[in-house]
């Protein structure tokens, strides 16, 4: 398979970035397909820690890296992402980066209207990282967005201003804010055009050459599979669809494009904001792994939210997205313990479930059945080949990958890119 599709299979920040960023030597393009800067990917290279949100990690590799239509965009977030890049070092110009000229932007009116509910929403908000990624989308469907294509056209954009205020003018009076300041929006739109525009193109044509010319593509998914629109811990999911398929719907290829499928998946859970989580840890073993896992959210700085593998949610995910292997991540974080648990099915009003079940309540309520496992003290940590890992780490994967009815083929040991061990090469599967 010439074309590898990186997703999140938990709740996100399993370690997409540093998968990504090691499997982009080995491919000629990157692209991000859905989501925005709600991402937050870290990357480790020697000395120099990267954290992008809205970029493709491959930028950082200089491999040709593409922001897909299915992205929702903030032209300023952009601009200051690109320049915190450069001032790493890192090249980012026309040859090596292209944004679809399709992309839906996200407008300051997006990030207040993001706060004003779910401050609003008091016991049922959210948790969203506030960066205005669902009121976007909204507007994407709602087909009131400003788009890429619209900043070359910026002196004929009434009408569509009208469609927009018309809809926001309205919820802003419900939560008693003025009205959009459309002078001033234009103002901002006219002074961000020419950088975001040095961009933007068809991309789908690109990637089309691309293909053509035999080159290996590699999709960046954002999130993960839990939080879907569809297929995630609804309401408390994010407003895009995480799933691998959307890797040819968000960049304009067909479903063929996507290849080898390979699901990004943590040795242990983690969450960041509201929601079921039926493993999660509220003891001194969850915050021993919090402080190891260095769990705080890259966008928001919040503590994660951390618990026990769920075998459950994680097979459910390699089905709905059609996983061919995983990376298994943080295997490390895991070092030392005298036990580890795996949570096999839950129990819910008497019945056993062999999967997440749909409805909030019933996701809130189920009591995980755990398999105890007998931990190691050896460390994993930096192991590069599966020879190094203890006899009860190896033991471990075996059974993770049972469980979820999924092959590893790859496991990482560490944050640093190349304490990374390759089972199989996903590009060549
Ligand atoms: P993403 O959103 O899926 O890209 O993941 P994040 O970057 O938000 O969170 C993953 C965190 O774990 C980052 O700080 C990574 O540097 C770090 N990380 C990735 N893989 C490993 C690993 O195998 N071991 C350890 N200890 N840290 C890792
Ligand atoms: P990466 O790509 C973890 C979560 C938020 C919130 C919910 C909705 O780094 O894995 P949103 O701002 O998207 O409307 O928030 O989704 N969330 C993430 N959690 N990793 C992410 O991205 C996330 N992006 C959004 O915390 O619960
Ligand atoms: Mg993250």
């Amino acid at each position: 398979m010439a074309n590898v599709t990186v997703i999140g299979a938990q709740w996100g920040d399993e370690g997409k970035g540093k998968i990504v960023d090691w499997l982009a030597s080995r491919a000629d393009a990157v692209v991000r397909f859905q989501g925005g800067h709600n991402a937050g990917h870290t990357l480790v290279v020697g000395d120099t820690t990267y954290k992008l949100s809205l970029l493709p990690s491959g930028i950082v590799t200089g491999t040709l890296s593409i922001i897909g239509n299915g992205v929702v965009l903030d032209p300023w977030h952009l601009k200051s992402e690109i320049e915190k890049l450069e001032g790493q070092g890192v090249t980012i110009n026309p040859d090596n980066f292209a944004i679809a000229d399709n992309c839906p932007l996200i407008l300051p009116i997006h990030r207040d209207l993001d706060g004003l509910r779910e401050t609003a929403a008091g016991s049922g908000k959210i948790g969203t990282t506030g960066r205005g990624i669902g009121p976007a989308y909204e507007d994407k469907v709602g087909r009131r967005a400003i788009r890429v294509c619209d900043l070359a056209h910026l002196d004929s954009l009434e009408p569509q201003l009208d469609r927009l205020c018309a809809h926001h003018d309205a919820l802003r009076a419900g939560f008693d804010q003025p009205p959009v300041d459309r002078e001033r929006l234009l103002d901002d739109l006219r002074g961000i055009a020419d950088f975001v525009l040095q961009f933007a193109q068809p991309v789908w044509k690109r990637l089309k050459k691309v293909r053509k010319a035999g080159a290996k593509i590699l999709f960046e998914g954002a999130q993960g599979v839990l939080l879907d629109i569809d297929h995630g811990t609804y309401p408390f999911v994010t407003s895009s669809n995480t799933v691998s398929g959307t890797a040819a719907s968000g960049s304009g290829l067909g479903p063929s494009a996507t290849g080898y499928v390979l699901g990004i998946v943590k040795a242990y859970t983690t969450r960041v904001g509201s929601g079921p989580f039926p493993t999660e840890l509220e003891d001194e073993i969850g915050q021993r792994l919090g402080e190891r896992g260095h769990e705080f959210g890259t966008v928001t700085g919040r503590q994660r939210r951390v618990g026990w593998f769920d075998a459950v949610i994680v097979r459910q995910s390699c089905a709905i997205s059609g996983v061919t292997g995983i990376a298994l991540t943080k295997i490390d974080v895991l070092d030392g313990l005298d036990e580890v648990k795996i949570c096999t099915g839950y129990r819910l009003r008497n019945n056993v479930y062999d999967y997440f079940p749909s409805h909030a309540a019933d996701q809130a309520a189920v009591e995980p059945i755990y398999e105890t496992m007998e931990g190691w003290k050896e460390s994993t940590a930096g192991a590069r080949s599966f020879a190094d890992l203890p006899a009860n780490a190896v033991k471990y994967v075996q059974r993770i990958q049972e469980l979820i009815e999924t092959p590893v083929a790859l496991v990482s040991t560490s944050p640093e890119r190349d304490d990374t061990i390759l089972m199989r090469d996903p590009f060549m599967d």
